[in-house]
C-alpha cells in the first residue's frame, strides 16, 4: 500500500459531486411520518428537469399504473409519497452513477443497471421475508457501489497485479484493501458521510460485502448484501467484482432466506431492472 496514493484517493472523495439539495431535503422527509404531499411538491416546485424525469420513471412499465401520470400530485396519489421520494432519489442518483467505471469492467450504464437491480431485489426480498427496515434502504441499495466511481481509475492502473491477487482466491475488495489501504465499500461510505446521509445508509454501503463484520448485525445490511449476491448470480453488472464474491451464510440465516425466495427474486429481477433502467436512461 502506498500512502501517497491513498491520500489522492481521499482527495477524490472530497471532490466527488454533491447530491442535489432537493434530494437531501426529500431524504429527510422520508424519516418524517407527518410529511405531506404539499411538502414534497414544495421541494420539487423549482426543479422542472427533475420533475420531468420523475414522471417518466413513474410512467415506466415497472410500476404498471393504469393511467398516464402527468403531475407530481397525481403520482403521489397513485404511488404514495414514500414511493415518490424513492423515485426522486433514483433519478438524482442516476445522474451521478450512469457513467462507465474504469477498472471494474463496467461500461456506461452497467453500474446503474446493477444498482437498480440490487435495489429492486432488495425491495422484493423485504416483502417476501416481511422485514422491518427503514425506508431509505432502497436508496442505500442504489448507492452501495458508488465508491467504484472514485476507485476505478486507480484500479485501472494496477489491474494486472490485482487480477493476479484475485486469482489466488482473495475477494476483489480484499485485493483493493491490500493494494490501496481502502476498498470501494469504505470509499462509498465516506461519500455518503460527506453528503450528510443517515448512519443507517452509510453502514449499509460500508458493510455490503462483509455484513458479518458490521459493528452489530443489521437486517438492512444483510438484505442489500443478499440482493447484491443475487445480482451476481443473475450476471447483472458485476464486472470484475464478481470474481471471488463471498456471500455470507450468516446473513442468509439471519434473514431466513430459502431457495424458494432466491428463485422468486431471480426470476423477476432482470425484467424489472431493465424496465426501470431503460426509463431513466431515456431521460438523460
Ligand atoms: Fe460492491
Ligand atoms: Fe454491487
Amino acid at each position: 500500500m502506498n500512502q501517497k496514493e491513498l491520500n489522492l484517493i481521499l482527495d477524490d472523495v472530497k471532490s466527488f459531486p454533491s447530491m442535489p439539495a432537493a434530494a437531501l431535503k426529500l431524504l429527510a422527509l422520508l424519516k418524517d411520518d407527518d410529511a405531506s404531499s404539499a411538502q414534497i411538491e414544495q421541494v420539487l416546485r423549482y426543479e422542472p428537469g427533475l420533475t420531468a424525469n420523475i414522471l417518466k420513471l413513474t410512467n415506466s412499465a415497472y410500476f404498471g399504473l393504469p393511467t398516464q401520470v402527468g403531475s407530481i400530485r397525481q403520482a403521489i396519489l397513485l404511488l404514495g409519497w414514500k414511493k415518490l421520494i424513492q423515485i426522486v432519489l433514483t433519478s438524482c442518483i442516476s445522474a451521478i452513477i450512469d457513467k462507465p467505471v474504469q477498472g471494474y469492467d463496467l461500461p456506461a450504464g452497467d453500474l446503474w443497471r446493477h444498482s437498480i437491480a440490487v435495489s429492486v431485489a432488495t425491495e422484493t426480498l423485504i416483502k417476501l421475508l416481511k422485514l422491518s427496515v427503514p425506508d431509505d434502504v432502497f436508496t442505500a441499495a442504489l448507492l452501495h457501489d458508488v465508491g467504484k466511481m472514485v476507485l476505478g481509475r486507480y484500479v485501472e492502473t494496477e489491474i494486472i497485479h490485482m487480477d493476479e491477487e484475485a486469482m489466488r482466491g482473495l475477494s476483489f475488495e480484499q485485493v483493493e484493501r491490500s493494494m490501496f489501504g481502502i476498498d470501494h465499500a469504505e470509499i462509498g461510505a465516506k461519500i455518503l458521510r460527506r453528503w450528510s446521509f443517515p448512519t443507517t445508509m452509510i453502514n449499509i454501503v460500508r458493510w455490503h460485502h462483509e455484513p458479518d463484520n458490521a459493528p452489530k448485525p443489521d437486517v438492512a445490511i444483510d438484505v442489500v448484501h443478499t440482493a447484491d449476491v443475487l445480482c451476481l448470480m443473475a450476471g447483472i453488472g458485476m464486472g470484475r467484482e464478481g470474481l471471488q464474491y463471498q456471500p455470507s451464510e450468516m446473513a442468509s440465516k439471519r434473514l431466513g432466506l430459502t431457495q424458494k425466495h432466491i428463485e422468486i427474486v431471480a426470476s423477476q429481477m432482470l425484467q424489472w431492472a431493465n424496465e426501470l433502467a431503460a426509463s431513466v436512461q431515456s431521460t438523460t
